[in-house]
């Protein structure tokens, strides 16, 4: 099976990247994104590549190269998979809100709809790869949609989790740690095999059957969530006895069994991924009565929201146990520095927290938007859209966001706001200037000797 023509399906933060690549490093496939959303789209095709849809560093210049050549972005998503050899299938599986496993299990219902299209429009043999996370033994689900729906052609089912992080989507594309690909077919496989092959080591392009990769996907995103579930533990701990979080990380990485990454203490993990694949592990455990597999997992998820309540409490608690009518400024609202994505950001859970108790948020981020700030905090539920507007405001300009401010909150790790200007900062402050670092990103002594009360997760 020689592919000729891929479709993906979803044009999101992770099927715009990773065709991106694929189109990039096979010159003789075409490559064709689609996606439901008209503006998504758009964005996609735009002449100025500043304004695509996803914030990637290096994914402006590898558009660039490939766009309009063998890759293309496209809302015709029938002509799209009728063309296609190998259909990809990157559509979101959000955690569900409603129904049975809400607020754990995952959404398939997305996925449903592509099986069910892709069945009504094929009229020859396909390969489908499953790119989103999802529970494992969806493919049997995929599977049985596409067979008893389609119009008597072939259906070959894939599994191709995506294992790339965001903000180094790119450099995770060009240069993986592995390529996980798993199937019953083995003709299917080594047809995807052949495309990672134009550019990843073939050492690092590991098969295995359908179950084992939907579950290591899973298993992967559940180890990395509790590494930082288990450092974020530790860091309450070096608050009260003065123990240096950063120096106990550094202490245990030099043990090469435990190796020194994901070792960050932070105000808490967030992003699509790890939350909800926990929530999925948890879910299936439970499903199939392993209470105590499924509690030790769920203690993950239990840490990280501590963390993430803790944090917000300090600043309450030390700003005198009152936040009504303050300032507090919040640098950073994505889930980690060089990403437009806020999924899950423990930025959107702190300033709940602290608009509970009537503070007003004022919120610079160097890569997202207004619109998303608020769409984050309108889509808790918590107050009223009008409310929210009320008691948050959005900069533009970091300086603006910290003037006449009783704190600033460090929520993400950029770089840039290690370079600020303090001491001008630190003059346009309200007395006593508090700042509370979430990601333990600025120079402590440096702030201190500014005259800032500083407070940093685990110090
Ligand atoms: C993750 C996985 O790393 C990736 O392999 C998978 O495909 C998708 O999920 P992503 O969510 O994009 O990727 O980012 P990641 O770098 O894993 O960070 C997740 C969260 O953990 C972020 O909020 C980050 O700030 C936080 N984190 C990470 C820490 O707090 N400390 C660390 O040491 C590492
Ligand atoms: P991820 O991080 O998994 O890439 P995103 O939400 O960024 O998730 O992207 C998923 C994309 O899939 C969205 O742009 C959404 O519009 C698109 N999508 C969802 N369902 C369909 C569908 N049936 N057909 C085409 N596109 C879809």
């Amino acid at each position: 099976m020689k592919i000729r023509k891929i479709t993906c399906i979803g044009a999101g933060y992770v099927g715009g990247p990773t065709m991106s690549v694929i189109a990039q490093k096979n010159l003789n496939v075409k490559v064709t994104v689609v996606d439901l959303n008209q503006a998504r789209i758009d964005a996609w095709n735009d002449a100025d590549l500043s304004k695509l849809p996803v914030y990637e560093p290096g994914l402006d210049s590898v558009v660039a190269e490939a766009r309009g050549r063998n890759l293309f972005f496209s809302t015709d998503v029938e002509k799209a998979i009728d063309e296609a050899d190998m259909i990809f299938i990157s559509v979101n599986t959000p955690t569900k809100t409603y129904g049975k496993g809400k607020g754990q299990a995952a959404d398939l219902k997305f996925i449903e709809l592509c099986a069910r299209q892709i069945a009504a429009v094929a009229t020859s043999d396909k390969i489908v790869v499953e790119k989103s996370t999802l529970p494992v033994r969806t493919a049997e689900a995929l599977k049985s949609i596409l067979d008893n729906t389609g119009n008597g052609v072939n259906f070959h089912i894939l599994s191709n989790p995506e294992f790339l992080a965001e903000g180094t989507a790119v450099e995770d594309l060009h240069a993986p740690d592995r390529v996980l690909i798993g199937g019953e077919n083995q003709e299917a496989i080594q047809a995807l095999v052949d495309v990672y092959a134009a550019w990843v080591p073939t050492e690092r392009i590991l098969t295995t059957n359908l179950w084992s990769s939907e579950l290591s996907k899973l298993v992967a995103n559940a180890f990395l969530a509790q590494r930082v579930s288990s450092i974020n533990s530790i860091s309450e701990l070096c608050e009260i006895t003065g123990a240096n979080v950063d120096e106990v990380s550094r202490a245990i990485g030099h043990d090469s069994r435990i190796g020194s990454k994901f070792l960050k203490a932070s105000v808490g993990f967030g992003g699509s991924c790890f939350q909800k694949d926990i929530l999925n592990l948890v879910y299936i455990a439970r499903s199939y009565n392993l209470a105590a597999v499924a509690d030790y997992w769920e203690q993950v998820i239990i840490l990280n929201d501590h963390q993430k309540t803790r944090f917000a409490e300090n600043i309450i608690k030390t700003l005198y146990n009152t936040v009504n009518g303050k300032n507090i400024a919040f640098l950073g609202w994505a889930f980690k520095k060089d990403t437009n994505d806020t999924r899950e950001s423990a930025a959107i859970y702190v300033a709940d927290h602290l608009l509970d108790e009537e503070a007003n948020v004022i919120v610079y981020d160097p890569k997202v938007p207004a619109e998303q700030i608020y769409k984050d905090l309108d889509y808790l539920g918590t107050r009223t859209p009008e409310e929210n507007r009320r008691l948050v405001k959005v900069v533009n300009d970091p300086y603006e966001a910290l003037a006449d401010a009783h704190a600033a909150a460090i929520l993400t790790e950029w770089d840039e706001f290690k370079d600020y200007d303090w001491s001008r900062i630190k003059e346009s402050m309200k007395k006593p200037s508090f700042v509370f670092d979430g990601r333990k990103l600025l120079n402590s002594a440096q702030l201190q000797d500014l005259g800032f009360v500083y407070y940093a997760i685990g110090e």
